[in-house]
């Protein structure tokens, strides 16, 4: 059995320049293993001979032995064969295959279908041209095929199959087919897909794959292989205003200096004129150089290094844009974010915002409200939980330059990292940017910091006290103020129990309002560093993040933690103010120690351990550490 194509035996040479020249389409297919979705994915490989003589002597003797289909070959074990192969030590999400047929080259993203299926499906089809999704048609319009159909449409991929698989087993009807192309089409126009393609099929008999089925004779439509052939590229990428993320700026010695990156959308030639934002500045562009030498034109989806005409300052994660037609540059958006972590989202919290080759430190506001992707409600929401789809405004640390999502995906669409586990926590896409932000600036204040510091003759910081309630915080703060006031410092104490009787009146004791108590006491804290002072905070703030969070909003060396060690055990038996006592009993719900969590720190400046020391011994050792 011959398994490649005839051009690879006969010419080699031919086989690969024509595979050259070749357009590349990226598909994604939605669905669960029941749909049939290995079995297509096998079929199509196998149709388009992209399976090895080794692979295909394998799946023969596997279909015999394992296989499902009576020792017929059965395709869903060639694929899950190959995903085993890859999956070998590691867990991969998203599997990409590889196929080609002599009219176009073919990428296929397999998101496995149940568990973690929105980050994978949000994986797989960042980058993919077109949707191919599965229903059995014993089974119709699922839940499940809802809320991948959502997903598709709501990243933005505007060429969508609906494959309606296993008409093998429903007599190849044409009555079933219409039914369910009838129930899909009131749900697409719902959620706004405007056009589908319903093909029927039967994956595991290989009818209406690659060629056109005798028993689906009712069916004028393309088979779903030529379909995907002649499926239209995203190729008006091209006709957009030019957009290049710069990933590194390349400089080998004193007389080159080129911008390195892929082009997101667009074209450039030399002569062009670019705006580097966010700073603004212009200049124009000088050449376009490549390994293979200088380009006269590039385009959308190649890697290039731009030089340019005027020395100005351009750094990695600038963009570079046609200057007549720039982005937008902004710190606050509107988005729809979808949420790929255990650990929910929690308002106020700060993480890492991607987007294009710049990282920010970025917040999300509470939901405006999250979306039930079966039913398409909107439901209220304080925080979105692993895989939840919600509005959200979004306030970066930094203006970024942007394109809402809908006209270029690769300015539009971002990622969120967590700060401190460098997992990505969620992924999406901007909207537009809040108007508010636009109309703020800020306001140069010539009395500054060293000056006012300078005039109280000390080093202004934030001493900031964490441990667990009842630890000692409170007292040990009071004795170190009490003796820094004695030697002359400008000081200011914040306690948690104070703060919350006026500032934070309206907060309890959730995750959610915790982050939110922090936040607020972290920029309190910075604006009284700003004022000159040494600034002591005393509150339980329970989660590294936060705490990472209010030291992020200092400069280095100003933020000095100190963890006020004491064991769950020792705080209980103390119990100064009754409350383990209550908790205990289930009077006080969320208390920290007992049913919310405590996170210690990891590298504190300064450890206090209260089983060692008094708490005048504490502050004592505080003060002489901050004197050195
Ligand atoms: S934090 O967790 O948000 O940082 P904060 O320091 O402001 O807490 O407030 C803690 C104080 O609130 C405690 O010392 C205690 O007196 C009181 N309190 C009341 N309810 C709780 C609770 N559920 N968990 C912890 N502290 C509580």
């Amino acid at each position: 059995m011959a398994h490649q194509s005839t051009l690879i035996a006969d010419d080699i040479e031919a086989y690969l320049k024509a595979h050259e020249v070749k357009s590349l389409l990226r598909f994604l297919t939605c669905g669960s293993v029941d749909d049939g979705k290995s079995t297509l994915i096998g079929r199509l490989l196998y149709d388009s001979k992209m399976i090895f003589e080794d692979q295909m002597a394998a799946l023969e003797a596997d279909s015999k032995r394992i296989g499902t289909q009576g020792g017929e070959i059965d395709f869903a074990l060639l694929v899950d064969g190959l995903a085993a192969e890859r999956e070998q030590g590691i867990t991969i999400d998203v599997a990409y295959r590889f196929f080609s047929t002599d009219r176009r080259k073919f990428i296929v993203a397999d998101t496995p279908g149940h568990e973690q299926y929105t980050r994978n499906m949000v994986t797989g089809a960042s980058t993919a041209d077109a949707a191919v999704i599965l229903i059995d048609a014993r089974k119709g319009v699922l839940t499940q095929s809802r809320r991948h159909s959502y997903l598709v449409n709501l990243l933005g991929i505007r060429h969508v199959v609906l494959a309606i698989n296993k008409m093998d087993l429903v007599d190849w009807s044409e009555d079933r087919f219409k039914e369910i192309v009838a129930e899909y089409r009131a749900f697409a126009d719902q959620i706004g897909i405007r056009e589908f393609t319903a093909i029927p099929m039967s994956a595991l008999r290989g009818d209406n794959i690659t060629e056109p089925s005798a028993r689906l004779a009712w069916y004028k439509g393309p088979p779903l292989l030529r379909w995907l052939e002649e499926a239209p590229l995203e190729d008006d990428l091209r006709e957009k205003p030019f957009r290049m993320p710069v990933q590194w700026v390349n400089r080998p010695d004193l007389d080159f200096r080129g911008f390195s990156g892929f082009v997101a959308a667009g074209s450039v030639r030399p002569g062009d004129r670019l705006k580097v934002l966010p700073s603004g500045r212009e200049s124009t562009v000088a050449r376009i150089v490549t390994m293979d030498g200088d380009l006269p034109r590039a385009v959308a989806g190649q890697s290039i290094t731009l030089t340019l005409k005027d020395e100005i300052d351009v750094s990695r994660g600038d963009i570079l844009a046609a200057a007549d037609a720039p982005p937008g540059v902004a710190d606050q958006f509107e988005t729809t974010l979808v949420w790929f972590d255990d650990e929910p989202m929690i308002p106020g919290r700060p993480y890492l915002m991607k987007l294009g080759a710049r990282t920010v430190s970025a917040r999300v506001n509470e939901p405006k409200y999250k979306i039930n992707v079966n039913t398409l409600e909107h439901l209220a929401a304080t925080r979105l939980e692993l895989n939840e789809i919600g509005v959200c405004n979004l306030t970066l640390d930094a203006a970024i330059a942007f394109d809402p999502y809908v006209e270029t995906k690769d300015l539009g669409g971002f990622i969120l990292i967590d700060r401190l586990s460098n997992r990505t926590v969620g992924a999406g896409m901007l909207h537009f940017a809040l108007r508010r932000s636009q109309n703020i600036h800020w306001q140069a204040l010539d009395v500054d910091k060293p000056a006012r510091s300078g005039q109280k003759g000390q080093k202004a910081r934030v001493v900031w006290l964490t441990g667990l309630s009842g630890a000692g915080k409170s007292t040990i703060a009071n004795l170190l103020e009490k003796r820094l006031y004695a030697a002359g410092r400008h000081t200011y104490l914040l306690d948690g129990d104070n703060v919350r009787h006026g500032l934070n009146k309206d907060l309890g004791f959730t995750e959610e309002d915790r982050v939110e108590n922090i936040r607020r006491v972290a920029e309190v804290s910075r604006l009284m560093v700003d004022a000159g002072l040494i600034v002591l905070v005393s509150f339980i703030s329970p989660f590294r993040s936060e705490r990472a969070m209010a030291r992020g909003l200092l400069n280095e060396g100003e933020f000095i933690e100190v963890f006020i060690d004491t064991p769950l055990l020792e705080a209980e038996k103390r119990d100064v103010k009754g409350l383990y006592k209550k908790a205990r009993a289930g009077e006080l719900k969320n208390f920290t120690g007992i049913d919310s969590p405590y996170e210690a720190p990891e590298q504190p400046e300064i450890r206090i351990d209260t089983t060692l020391l008094s708490a005048e011994e504490a502050a004592e050792r505080i003060f002489a550490a901050l004197a050195e």
